[in-house]
């Protein structure tokens, strides 16, 4: 997915979670080549996919089979380890997204470190960029850590939306958006690609869809949670629906 800094985000539709419900029985489905293939014709402009060192959800084979059949832009959720990095550089997915990654946690708790491990990241990055990978980072909306992600090249940096996501409907929340559109502010302003996740639904989707300069948001556990009951596709069009209301 290239920079679109104009007109409304691109939804990049997470599908970890069929691939959590396919393992609940380690069988054969749901399979998430199917969500692929589903949530493209919901009108998702790219599929996203979270290869854990745990393996817990997206298995090797589903990156090699998505890589084949994906039409759109396969975004690789990735640990910066370099047993992982290798795995991209041999896939080559469209874009690989760093995130950080602890055994221990249900999902991804807070933004990449980057400022107080740049030597690391800056390796993983070098590698990535080398292999004509795009890459973005995901990060908290702290000034200092997209000020040391901007200086390592990186693509483009996807701002964790968590707090904003958990934060109470009011004032709460509005000081959370505001940090978030202060951030995007930064970001756009380096020439860097903005994108954003975690946590976004269909409820509170809206505001972040209409940060200015938002690219890019990537989805998964709300869409999935509303195609048990509506089917994938029509769960990803209408999240499509209501970005590009906002955007
Ligand atoms: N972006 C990143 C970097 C993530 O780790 C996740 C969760 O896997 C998401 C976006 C999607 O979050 P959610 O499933 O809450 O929509």
């Amino acid at each position: 997915m290239t920079a679109n800094a104009k007109g409304p985000a691109r939804l990049g539709v997470n599908i970890d979670h069929v691939a959590t419900l396919r393992q609940a029985r380690r069988g054969v489905e749901p399979d998430p080549v199917w969500a692929a293939a589903a949530a493209e014709l919901g009108g998702a402009d790219g599929i996203t996919i979270h290869l854990r060192e745990d393996r817990r959800h997206v298995q090797d084979r589903d990156l090699r089979v998505l890589r084949e059949t994906v039409q759109v832009a396969l975004n690789l959720e990735l640990a910066v380890e370099p047993a992982m990095v290798a795995i991209a550089v041999e896939t080559r997915p469209d874009q690989v997204t760093l995130v950080p990654e602890r055994r221990e946690e249900v999902t991804t708790e807070g933004g990449l470190a980057v400022a107080s491990r740049r030597e690391v990241v800056a390796e993983a990055v070098k590698r990535l960029r080398d292999a004509g990978i795009r890459v973005s980072a995901f990060l908290d909306p702290e000034p200092s850590e997209i000020d040391a992600a901007v200086a390592l090249q990186v693509e483009a940096i996807e701002l964790h939306t968590g707090r904003y996501a958990l934060a109470r409907e009011g004032r709460d929340r509005d000081a959370e958006l505001k940090a978030l559109e202060a951030a995007g502010a930064r970001i756009v302003s380096a020439g860097v690609g903005l994108h954003a996740g975690h946590g976004l639904n269909y409820r509170n989707v809206g505001d972040v869809a209409a940060i200015p300069g938002m690219a890019e948001l990537n989805i998964g556990h709300a869409i999935v949670c509303r195609a048990v009951f509506i089917g994938l596709e029509a769960a990803v069009r209408a999240m499509k629906d209501r970005i590009e209301a906002a955007g």
